[in-house]
């Protein structure tokens, strides 16, 4: 519990208040927490590289480039961190940030996160009131970056008023409520969780294949729900684009229905909970051709043969796995939900329709209606990402 392990990004911008900055490194690294600082160029100015190292045990990052020109990997700092922080925030860094502007490497860091990013603004008053200012805090917490607010006090420039960064205990006290309250909600620590996604190509001849419209969005956001909840994923995809760089989340990639159903069987033993939400194709050419078939005939008959069903033999062989299952329908819905709820063995069922607009395939977003055998939820059109933590609630309770 608490920072102990965690992984702090600090950036810090060139504002006066910098000064306080070896405070917090200090009681972070008190804290067991371990501690990046990336300086941008102006907060050379105000604190050295000299101290912070020493008070983190790290080098301190500045340039893309260091003097004997090796790259600093702004990409590897990003997934490196547990959570970025930039304190001191000055009104010209949380600018670059809203806007894109990336013209050093802590803005080129901050724009390759996928952590939380905390924000605690430092400036003079009249430029902490400015609508500018107002407006990119508004934007950056619409990213969903919080905001360690400014405090009342004197400012360096004599004036009395808000903009003054939040006193370092405050910053660390935030810091480590995110990290207490994340491991509370960690309600699948603990948990293997087995997910399918994407669709299955089945090859036709070396340049033809049977696929379908499946771009593996709504199982990789489970994967990513899943890990933030604690689990151990296991995320079994056909061939689509999307990538993934939670620690948590083992990837398998597979191209046929065949490769599917045996990488899901290596770990569907160990797995407390599988999910299938792969666009699996029912049927596979008889045989592949070993050359590019020519059009010679008018028409060409191509002999297709049932593939295995994974699920339902998730199904048959369940022993202590909580197993869902989709249902992608375009008629009679609901009912033919039901009946793979009931002959598939599952114990929760997610259906969505191609009937409902931006719902289903390749959208951002997804309308579902989940079923188990004594109950039904119906809920409305949202992202991929809220439609998978709305199944995973579901499961968890
Ligand atoms: O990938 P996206 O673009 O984000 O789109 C998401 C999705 C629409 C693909 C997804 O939400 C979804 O509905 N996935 C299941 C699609 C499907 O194949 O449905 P189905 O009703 O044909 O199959 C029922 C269930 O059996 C599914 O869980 C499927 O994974 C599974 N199945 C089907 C056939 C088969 N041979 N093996 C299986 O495991």
């Amino acid at each position: 519990m608490g920072l102990s392990e965690k992984k702090i990004l600090l950036i810090v911008s060139g504002g006066i208040a910098a000064y306080k900055i070896n405070n917090l490194v200090r009681d972070f690294i008190k804290k067991n927490a371990e501690v990046q600082v990336l300086m941008t160029p102006n907060a050379e100015h105000f604190v050295s590289k000299l101290t912070l190292s020493t008070l983190s045990k790290k080098p301190i990052f500045t340039d893309f480039f260091t003097e004997n020109g090796t790259w600093n990997s702004h990409i590897e700092l990003a997934h490196w961190a547990d959570v970025i922080l930039v304190a001191p925030c000055t009104a010209n860094t949380l600018a670059k940030m809203v806007h894109g502007i990336c013209d050093n490497l802590a803005i080129a860091t901050y724009l390759s996160a996928k952590c939380p990013i905390f924000i605690a603004p430092a400036m003079d008053l009249e430029m902490y009131q400015h609508p500018s200012t107002k407006q990119n805090l508004e934007s950056a917490q619409h990213f969903g970056h919080q905001i360690i607010p400014a405090e009342h006090g004197e400012l360096a420039s004599g004036l009395f008023g808000l903009g003054r960064m939040a006193e370092p205990e405050t910053i660390s006290k935030t810091i480590e409520n995110f990290f207490n309250s994340a491991e509370h909600s960690q309600k699948l620590k603990g948990k293997n969780v087995l997910i399918t996604a994407g669709p299955t190509y089945e090859s036709i001849d070396p340049v033809r294949f049977i696929g379908n419209h499946s771009s593996g969005k709504m199982g990789f956001a489970l994967a990513e729900e899943a890990a933030k909840l604690g689990a151990k994923v296991v995320l079994i995809s056909g061939p689509v684009s999307l990538n993934i760089n939670s620690k948590n989340i083992d990837i398998q990639k597979v191209t046929s229905a065949k490769e599917m159903f045996d990488e899901v069987f290596k770990h569907y033993e160990n797995s407390d909970i599988a999910i299938a939400a792969a666009a699996v194709s029912d049927y596979a050419p008889k045989e592949i051709a070993r050359e590019k078939i020519k059009k010679n005939d008018d028409n060409f008959t191509l002999e297709l043969v049932k593939n295995p069903d994974i699920l339902k033999a998730m199904g048959e062989k369940k022993t202590k796995q909580f197993l869902v299952g989709f249902a992608l329908e375009t008629e009679n819905e609901e009912q033919n939900a039901k009946e793979k709820l009931i002959r598939k063995n599952l114990d929760m069922i997610v259906l969505n329709s191609l009937r409902d607009e931006n719902a289903g395939f390749g959208n951002d977003t997804n309308k579902v209606k989940i079923f188990t055998k004594n109950s039904e939820k119906d809920f409305p059109l949202k992202s991929k990402t809220e439609v998978a933590k709305d199944i995973l609630g579901e499961i968890v309770r």
